[in-house]
């Protein structure tokens, strides 16, 4: 399959290239620093980006920011980059991505665990990750001809919580983490929330 990865330089979108890669699939690595390069946050851009990139069998987005803070800190500006990057940035992926998914094609979003299982100061994490949870719900009855949408809540990642000066031990690294995107991308999911094995934080 041909397949677009945004967000491919960061720590979840490498390891969910590296494995496609590893499947023998064709991968289109793509974020703001990459050529073709694409920001999510910039409509304008994703239109030039898929007009270079064609017609491709999947569309995976592992990017999109949020600011994190007391809800009595956040100011206007960190409210709106928070929804414009990861929030409307992964919709519009989706909605501009609509005319290059081939049919039985799939666009798989990312969210977080935040959405079920909030923590202090995470308040525009949980807005995106549950708006987005809602969007792919809702997107995935209008979708046609066998084309899907699928969003992974990925728990904390290894990587992150050790950069963070968190105990990493309790969190699945990259690598694992990736596993629930290509699940995501050969299984038949529509509009469902997918979690990494042994991290649902509904259970
Ligand atoms: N890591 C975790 O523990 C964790 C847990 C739950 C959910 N998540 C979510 O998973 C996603 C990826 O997280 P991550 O930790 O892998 O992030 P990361 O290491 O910071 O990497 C982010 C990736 O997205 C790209 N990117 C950022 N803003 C972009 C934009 N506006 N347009 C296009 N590309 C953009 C970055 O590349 P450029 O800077 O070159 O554009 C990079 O490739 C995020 O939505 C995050 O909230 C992460």
């Amino acid at each position: 399959m041909k397949i677009v990865v945004i967000g491919a330089t960061g720590t979840i979108g490498k390891a969910v290239a590296q494995l496609l890669k590893d499947k023998g699939h064709e991968v289109i690595e793509a974020s703001r620093s990459t050529q073709p390069a694409i920001d999510i946050a910039d409509s304008a851009s994703i239109d030039a980006f898929y007009k270079q990139v064609g017609e491709v069998d999947a569309i995976v987005s592992a990017a999109g920011d949020a600011v994190g803070g007391p809800i009595d800190k956040l100011t206007d500006e960190q409210v709106q980059f928070s929804i414009n990057s990861k929030l409307q940035g992964q919709i519009n992926v989706v909605r501009k991505g609509l005319p290059y998914l081939r049919p039985n094609g799939v666009f798989v979003i990312t969210g977080g665990f935040l959405a079920y299982k909030p923590a202090p100061q995470t308040s525009m994490y949980a807005v995106a990750n549950s708006g987005l949870e809602g969007f792919a719900k809702a997107v995935a009855l209008d979708l046609t001809a066998g084309r899907r949408i699928v969003i992974v809540h990925p728990p904390w990642v290894a990587e992150t919580a050790a950069a963070l000066g968190m105990d990493a031990s309790p969190w699945p690294n990259a690598a694992t983490t990736a596993e629930a995107y290509l699940a995501a991308i050969e299984g038949s999911a529509n509009g469902q929330p997918v979690f990494v094995e042994g991290y649902d934080p509904t259970a």
